[in-house]
């Protein structure tokens, strides 16, 4: 094994293989996402799942405000939908969104959805871990999710 630096940690990391979310939150009328893919389940009773958003990120502010969230499991078809969300500041594109209870917005045509209260946030390192009770669900069986692999889609 080599010792640990930035470069090889993160390629390392690149390793494993993940789904690709969009974690949307919103603010008044505005609806603001992000590319995630440290999406985790974390305890089935109570429905607990978890992810992390680095400290530096420029909407950090906004959703440590938040009380709830989506958490959208995207599909094969949805990478225009990844790309757009891991953009600083994304110009605004058409998407359709799903309203659901306690204000919150849910992208449409996903693998999954998932609407969730925060529960606790973690500071660790330069991420802080958001651990989310899960309220509300809807899947599609029919839709294949995206996958995420070596720092490329597949
Ligand atoms: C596939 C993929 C997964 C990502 N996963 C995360 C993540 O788990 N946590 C995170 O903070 N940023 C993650 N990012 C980066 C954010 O989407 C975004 O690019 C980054 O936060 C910079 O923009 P910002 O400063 O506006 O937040 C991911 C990006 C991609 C393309």
């Amino acid at each position: 094994m080599k010792k640990i630096n930035t470069k090889n940690f993160k390629k390392t990391l690149s390793k494993f293989t993940t789904g690709v979310t969009v974690i949307c939150v919103r603010k008044n009328q505005d609806i603001y996402g992000k590319t995630v893919n440290s999406f985790n389940s974390l305890s089935l009773n109570p429905p607990l799942v978890l992810f992390s958003l680095g400290n530096y990120s420029s909407s950090i502010k906004i959703y440590l405000e938040s009380k709830y969230l989506t958490i959208n499991i995207l599909s094969k078809k949805q990478i225009k939908i990844s790309n757009h969300f891991a953009k600083k500041d994304p110009k605004p594109i058409k998407i359709d969104f799903l309203s659901g209870k306690n204000n919150t917005s849910s992208i449409s045509d996903c693998v999954a959805n998932l609407e969730c209260k925060v529960i606790d946030k973690i500071k660790k390192g330069d991420h802080i871990i958001f651990i989310c009770k899960v309220l509300n669900v809807r899947h599609d069986d029919k839709l294949k999710p995206l996958s995420y692999y070596n720092s490329k889609y597949c």
